[in-house]
């Protein structure tokens, strides 16, 4: 069997510095004229918090919609699909759905597209037309299935991922004998191996490789009574999720450069030849591939109908080291300082939010604001308290702010009940003059 490496985890086989070790905030790799910017950004942001005691996130709506248009036009009139677990937040969904250029959701469990379902997120109010819903994760959720069979709306605007005839058996199982038709997406595995029974570079998903499995699968999915295939998805990790500039590593950015062109070519090839096989075989109403770091070349492969996106409205820090777009941080919070256990060091109420994946130092939160301030070897982001050393520790005060960023842009929302938007359209929002919103978490909402 072939040997597989976690795309996210391909720093095991690029070289690392031990300095990366220690965080750096991107405030110290800014430039001037951006220091400005984000001076502005910061004292808008402690403005219009002031009279909240943090911990407490904002969302700056301003940057939010300078990064979803951003994301359109790197999609060059391919719609996008919002990646709902990138957001997490009712609010902020239905303000990148109300876009154009945004189209459809890639939710992340079946009881969240129920959910969204339920409550009309993304519903186009001038055509009544429910939002189409992709869960892009396969599911194993009884009760979820079960709600999804008993809901006639519900499965004609929800699609379930499959990638092998196990998924179908389960659905039967559940369902029953004869239950209605329910929709369903085939997924490629889109990751690059250079070799034909080598290591693979990418996400271990599906086990769909070739055109010729896929074509087959998809015939599997179209004897069965009970199933409707409507779409293709393959999410080509490898380079929608890598930056291909990470700062101060020069020769990791060569290989990865030399990666990431070389999957581009060989997935298009694969990928558009899965695709043919499936439509001589049914009609498909979608082909999703790529995320935020791919848009452009996912957008360019002629076999693509749809691009998903999430991130990158967000800005998240894994997000920073791209050559071909920066989306503005639009998402941060603050953490208040508690102590001083000595000169050049202050300690800050909680912040132990870690972003998943592969516990390596690109996961940790960074901080932000103020600038020349770090997270400690020892300590990182800790479960309830965080050191932070540098200069300007000695300039802070008890109460004062540090303001952070997280790594990925949908796990802050698991940590805060609301968001606080600022800019000038948040007044717009509510009377009040902060207005604040409920992340899916703040609605009682844990999706796992
Ligand atoms: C199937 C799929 N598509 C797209 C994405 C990209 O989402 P984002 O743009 O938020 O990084 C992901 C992220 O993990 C994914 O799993």
């Amino acid at each position: 069997m072939a040997q597989s490496v976690y795309c996210a985890s391909m720093s095991g086989i690029i070289p690392r510095s031990p300095a990366e070790l220690e965080r750096v905030s991107p405030c110290d790799r800014t430039s001037p004229r951006d220091l400005v910017s984000l001076r502005d950004l910061v004292s808008l942001c402690d403005q219009a918090t002031a009279h909240l005691d943090p911990p407490l996130a904002v969302v700056d709506l301003d940057a939010f919609d300078a990064n979803a248009d951003d994301l359109v036009r790197r999609a060059d009139g391919i719609p996008i699909r919002l990646a709902s677990k990138s957001l997490r937040c009712r609010y902020l969904l239905e303000r990148a759905l109300s876009r154009p250029g945004f189209q459809g959701v890639m939710c992340y469990s079946l009881a969240e597209a129920l959910w969204l379902h339920e409550n009309a997120v993304g519903k186009d109010l001038v055509r009544g037309v429910d939002a189409d819903l992709l869960v892009a994760y396969p599911t194993v959720d009884r009760a979820a299935l079960r709600a999804l069979a008993a809901s006639d709306s519900a499965r004609r605007h929800v699609t379930v991922m499959v990638d092998s005839p196990e998924h179908l058996d389960f659905v039967d199982a559940t369902l029953g004998d004869g239950h209605p038709e329910i929709r369903v997406c085939l997924e490629l595995d889109v990751a690059w191996s250079p070799l034909e029974r080598g290591p693979k570079i990418g996400v271990l998903r599906s086990s769909l490789r070739t055109a010729r499995q896929a074509a087959e699968f998809a015939a599997t999915i179209l004897a069965r009574p009970g199933f409707s295939l409507v779409g293709v998805m393959g999410y080509e990790a490898q380079v929608a999720g890598l930056g291909d500039a990470p700062p101060g590593h020069p020769l990791r950015a060569a290989i990865l450069r030399v990666v990431q062109a070389r999957s581009v070519a060989e997935l298009t090839e694969r990928r558009a030849e899965a695709v043919r096989r499936i439509r001589e075989l049914t009609t498909l109403e979608f082909v999703n591939g790529g995320g935020t770091g791919s848009v452009e070349s996912t957008a360019r492969d002629t076999s693509v109908t749809e691009v998903a996106a999430g991130s990158g409205l967000v800005g998240a820090t894994l997000f920073d080291a791209y050559r071909k777009f920066r989306p503005r941080p639009a998402l941060m919070y603050a953490l208040p300082v508690v102590r001083r256990p000595g000169p050049g060091v202050v300690t800050l109420f909680s912040g132990g939010y870690v972003a998943s994946g592969t516990g390596t130092p690109d996961r940790l939160p960074v901080t932000f604001w103020p600038k020349g301030l770090r997270l400690t070897r020892t300590e990182g982001a800790g479960e309830v308290q965080t050191p932070v050393l540098g200069r300007a520790a000695d300039r802070l005060r008890l109460g004062d702010r540090v303001w952070m960023r997280h790594a990925k842009a949908g796990e802050l929302a698991e940590r805060f009940t609301h968001y606080h938007l600022i800019g000038p359209q948040a007044a717009e929002q509510a009377e009040s003059e902060t207005p604040a919103v409920p992340t899916y978490r703040g609605e009682g909402q844990c999706f796992r």
